[in-house]
């Protein structure tokens, strides 16, 4: 019997470029399923959501349930799909090229809803400047945190909108304050404040530890940008601690991340492993 493995594009470093396609299933059961174990994700990346997992009937449609997000202030999108491709290329064009093949590999049991573009800024910048990714797990742990023991997935996403303008307004140290680290030389700050970024989202404070391998990238669309943020786990709690205490249930302390930016959008995906490269739903 040959071993299942997790998709490629979880553990791979970030490309040059990439799109995020979202696709609408429109076919019955039994097409939708062999369709989708047809399917070869190669060096990209394939995502079942929540009315997608509940149609074929899949297990683990309960664990894709998004929370409602909220605190006083606000209440956070959810905005479920059918299925993610995160399509992934050395530069737009081959991007752009092959998401036509995957909408040919797809018709007529999908069609394309929409698409966000992205790329990979400055070795790994967010827009606002700072380097993104510095604390994730590496190696060994980075397969710990991201994969259940089949290879499984469970992708948490979201389109973050920053307000450029508020960014542009801070001073370098507001920005710092915001974050929690110094822009230039990326080192975490002594004296941040306890709503800094990463003091709200620092993985080894929270018992057990929380970890998630992030793999976000900045998008730009229309005038407006911000980040596409993706954390990968082997199940959700981890992403949702981390997102909780962003929003301070326990303590009330909300993250300054949300006076400069907001997201716009919130879902989770299942990316199932593959057997000889081609995708298993059993
Ligand atoms: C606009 C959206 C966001 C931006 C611009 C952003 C940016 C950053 C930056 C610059 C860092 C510091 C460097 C690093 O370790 O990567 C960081 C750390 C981190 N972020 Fe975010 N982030 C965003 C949203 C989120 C969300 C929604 C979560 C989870 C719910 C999250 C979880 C984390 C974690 C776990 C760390 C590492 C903390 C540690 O262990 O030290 N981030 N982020």
């Amino acid at each position: 019997m040959q071993k299942t493995q997790a998709q490629t594009a979880i553990l791979a470093p970030l490309p040059q470029a990439a799109s995020y396609v979202f696709f609408k299933g429109q076919s019955t059961k039994a097409q939708l399923f062999e369709c989708l174990m047809r399917l070869s994700p190669g060096d990209d990346l394939v995502g079942i959501g929540q009315p997608l997992a509940m149609t074929l009937g899949l297990t683990v449609a309960d664990a894709l349930d998004y929370p409602s997000f909220a605190n006083s202030q606000r209440c956070l999108p959810q905005t479920p799909f059918d299925l993610l491709v995160w399509v992934r290329g050395a530069d737009a064009g081959e991007v752009a090229l092959k998401i036509r093949q995957w909408q040919q590999r797809l018709v007529p049991h999908f069609s394309l809803v929409s698409s966000v573009d992205a790329f990979l800024h400055r070795d790994g910048r967010d827009l606002t400047g700072y380097e993104d990714g510095t604390e994730n797990p590496d190696g060994a742990a980075a397969a710990e945190a991201a994969l259940d023991g089949s290879g499984a997935s469970y992708l948490a996403l979201q389109q973050w909108r920053h307000r450029m303008d508020e960014v542009e307004h801070c001073s370098r140290e507001q920005m710092n304050h915001i974050i929690g680290r110094d822009q230039a030389s990326n080192r975490e700050l002594t004296d941040a404040p306890a709503s800094a970024h990463v003091k709200r989202t620092e993985q080894e404070a929270f018992e057990p530890h929380r970890f998630v391998l992030r793999r976000s990238m900045p998008w730009v669309q229309s005038g407006n940008m911000g980040l596409m943020f993706a954390a990968f786990g082997c199940d959700t709690q981890a992403f949702e601690a981390q997102m909780w205490r962003m929003l301070g249930r326990d303590d009330g302390i909300e993250d300054a991340l949300f006076a400069i930016s907001e997201p716009m959008t919130g879902v989770y995906f299942y990316c199932p492993p593959c057997v000889g490269g081609r995708l298993n739903l059993e």
